[in-house]
């Protein structure tokens, strides 16, 4: 079956939405589109250009230039899920943009109104050309079924206890070599939780008609089963022949 319309995968760090956004793209033969990969990209685009930045303030004010660069970025997303990819002028930075400096200042940069209205408006552009295309598409972040795409058909809000979510990051972190331990992951989880749940531009929170899937409790496969079954009810899925040449209503 090939899923049409769009699939919103929000929750805090470490609840496995990537595995499952991702997973779920790719066996429904649907586009994935990682918004977190977009605010870290433009994070490091900030720290490359070396500019000031107060990370106490969530306006423009004081951090225009920062603002400006991060506006200004070159950046190109790939939607494909067997490969996502974030290109930052032209360079791959998949795995730049996951080190601890570009996570440790994401959750300011992400929080200016002016790059958050930005990014917003370059994510929905890729999902209406996606849809435009005949293709579904699996978008992944914090702000997504409550402000990127308020009409998606099909909301997730992903959860998981406290040390699932420490332990996965710093297993993440340590097969891409990075050095971490649960403790000081754990505490930053905690960190990003607040910086993320309490900015005043579009807040980490599940929309009111989110399904809330806690990812601590089923295996991977059970979870891309879960959202299977959710996408079936909600009749967003078609016989793959069925797109061969076939025209696909635009709509969330
Ligand atoms: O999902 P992630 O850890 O790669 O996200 C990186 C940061 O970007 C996270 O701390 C919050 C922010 N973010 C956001 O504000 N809105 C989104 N739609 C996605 C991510």
């Amino acid at each position: 079956m090939v899923l049409q319309g769009v699939v919103a995968v929000d929750g805090p760090s470490g609840t496995g939405k990537s595995t499952t956004a991702r997973g779920v793209a790719l066996r429904l033969g649907a586009r994935y589109l990682d918004t977190g990969a977009m605010y870290r990209a433009a994070t490091l685009a900030v720290m490359r250009a070396g500019v000031a930045f107060d990370a106490t303030r969530t306006d423009a004010e004081g951090n225009d230039e920062a603002v400006a660069v991060a506006v200004a970025a070159d950046l190109v997303m790939s939607t494909d899920p067997a490969e996502p990819r974030v290109l930052l002028a032209g360079e791959d930075v998949g795995a730049e943009i996951r080190g601890l400096e570009v996570t440790r200042a994401v959750s300011a940069v992400s929080a200016l109104t002016k790059v958050r209205e930005h990014l917003v408006a370059e994510q929905r552009r890729i999902v209406d050309e996606t849809l435009a295309d005949g293709a579904g598409i699996v978008v992944e972040g914090r702000d997504i079924g409550t402000v990127v795409v308020p009409d998606a058909r099909l909301k997730i809000y992903l959860i998981a206890s406290d040390h699932v979510r420490a332990d996965r990051r710093t297993a993440e972190d340590a097969s891409a070599g990075r050095t971490a331990d649960a403790a000081s992951t754990g505490a930053d989880l905690a960190r990003r939780d607040r910086l993320d749940s309490s900015r005043a531009s579009s807040p980490l929170r599940a929309a009111a008609d989110a399904v809330e899937v806690d990812t601590s409790v089923l295996d991977v496969d059970g979870v891309l089963d879960r959202l299977e079954d959710l996408a079936a009810e909600r009749g967003m899925l078609t016989p793959a022949l069925a797109q061969v040449g076939g025209g696909v209503p635009n709509g969330g």
